[in-house]
C-alpha cells in the first residue's frame, strides 16, 4: 500500500501542464498501464457507459489544432486520451453489461435480472427527464479523476481539458459513426522548462476552509 506521504508528493508533484517536452515519447506500455486505470473506474450501477480512445500520434490528425483553440498542450504532447460518452445506451446496452457481470461472477444466465431491470428503468428515466448525456458525462469526469491521480503516481505528466470543440473533434475522430461523443481530453506527455507554469505555486483554498467537520 502506498502510504499518505507518497500520494501527497504526488498530487503536488502533478499539475496541469500548458506544455510539454515535443521531443519526448512517453513508452507505450506506460500508457497501456495507464488505460488499465482508466478501465479500473467506478461507475455508477457499473455500467461503465464510456469509451478510452488513445491517439497514439495527435500530430497526424487534421485539423485538431483548430478544434483545440491551437493549445500548445495539444500540439506538444507525447500521446492524447479522448474521454468519450456512448451514445447507445438502450436495453441492449443493459443486457450486454449484465451479461458480463454474469459470466464474470460465475453466476447463472438470469440471476441478475431483477438488477438488469433496474438499469433499464433507471436509464428510461433520465432519457425521459433529458438528463441521460448529464449522467453519462458525470461518469467521465471520475474517469478522469482516476487517469489525473494514477498519472500523478506514474509520473506522466498531463493537462485535463473541456476547452475543445466537441463537436468538430468527433467530426475528426469520427465519432457518431462509432456511437460515440467527446466529452473530455488528457493529452499526457513530458514536462518541460519552456512551460511558465511549471514552477508556480500550487494554488489551493486552505484546507480548514474547505473542510467542513460534523459530529
Ligand atoms: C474538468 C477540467 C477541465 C479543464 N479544462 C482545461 C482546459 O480546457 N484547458 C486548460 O488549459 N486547463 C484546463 N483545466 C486545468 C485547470 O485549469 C487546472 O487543473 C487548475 O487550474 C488547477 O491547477 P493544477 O491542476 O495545476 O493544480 C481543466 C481542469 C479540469 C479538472
Amino acid at each position: 500500500m502506498l502510504n499518505h506521504e507518497c500520494i501527497k508528493n504526488a498530487l503536488h508533484w502533478r499539475y496541469a501542464a500548458k506544455q510539454f517536452d515535443s521531443e519526448q515519447k512517453i513508452a507505450e506500455e506506460k500508457i497501456y498501464q495507464l488505460m488499465e486505470m482508466a478501465n479500473l473506474t467506478a461507475t455508477s450501477m457499473g455500467l461503465q457507459p464510456f469509451r478510452v480512445l488513445w491517439i497514439k500520434n495527435p500530430r497526424n490528425l487534421k485539423d485538431l489544432g483548430n478544434a483545440t483553440f491551437y493549445q500548445k498542450q495539444i500540439s506538444t504532447c507525447s500521446d492524447l486520451i479522448v474521454l468519450a460518452a456512448r451514445t447507445d445506451l438502450d436495453e441492449d446496452f443493459v443486457k450486454e453489461m449484465i451479461q458480463l457481470m454474469e459470466e464474470e461472477r460465475g453466476l447463472q444466465k438470469g440471476d441478475l435480472q431483477d438488477y438488469e431491470q433496474t438499469c433499464i428503468k433507471f436509464l428510461k428515466g433520465l432519457k425521459n427527464s433529458n438528463e441521460l448525456q448529464h449522467w453519462v458525462d458525470k461518469q467521465i469526469y471520475i474517469v478522469l479523476g482516476t487517469l489525473l491521480t494514477a498519472c500523478a503516481l506514474m509520473q506522466i505528466d498531463s493537462c485535463p481539458m473541456e476547452g475543445f470543440k466537441k463537436h468538430d473533434l468527433d467530426e475528426i475522430l469520427n465519432l457518431e459513426k462509432k456511437n460515440l461523443r467527446s466529452v473530455l481530453l488528457l493529452p499526457v506527455g513530458i514536462r518541460t522548462e519552456k512551460d511558465f507554469l511549471l514552477h508556480e505555486k500550487k494554488v489551493r483554498i486552505p484546507l480548514d476552509e474547505m473542510l467542513i467537520e460534523l459530529n
